[in-house]
């Protein structure tokens, strides 16, 4: 299975470095036609891992566990699960996780583990038409 992960501090600046990892590995894949729609959502996950206020480091990971999907993972140090929040019209906040829900049209979740959690998010891959 086609897999790939990254260790990062828990920093703003992680962020864009977790973009750019899993932007690079979709490409290398051939998969650009994802490579919006995981960029919002890698950079919304990474950015709720680093609110914990976690020490050491978070995860980032990208796989391809079958043919049809590529699931995008970040994992933390916290045991606070996400919470989808329904946010209301003046809310500054709140939006992030409903945005992968729709990305992923409700197929993410999350893993607790004895360290904290891991966040997965999957996204369809189109098959070429055949003819
Ligand atoms: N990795 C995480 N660890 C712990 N709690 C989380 C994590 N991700 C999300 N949450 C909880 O779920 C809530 C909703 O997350 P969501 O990303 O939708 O909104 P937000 O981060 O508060 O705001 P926004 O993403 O719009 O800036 C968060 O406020 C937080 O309480
Ligand atoms: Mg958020």
């Amino acid at each position: 299975m086609p897999v790939a992960s990254l260790l990062l501090p828990y920093l703003p600046e992680s962020v864009a470095a977790a973009r750019r990892f899993v932007v690079a590995k979709l490409r290398e894949w051939g998969r650009d036609d994802l490579v919006d729609d995981a960029s919002v959502i890698v950079s919304e996950l990474a950015t709720n891992s680093i609110k914990t206020g976690c020490q050491t480091r978070m995860v980032v990971a990208v796989r391809r566990p079958t043919d049809r999907t590529v699931r995008i993972l970040v994992g933390d140090g916290s045991r606070s699960m996400p919470v989808m929040i329904q946010a209301g019209p003046d809310a500054t906040s709140g939006r992030g996780l409903a945005m992968v829900h729709r990305l992923t049209h409700g197929r993410w979740g999350v893993t607790a583990l004895p360290f904290g959690k891991v966040v997965h998010a999957d996204l369809a891959v189109s098959m070429p038409t055949s003819r």
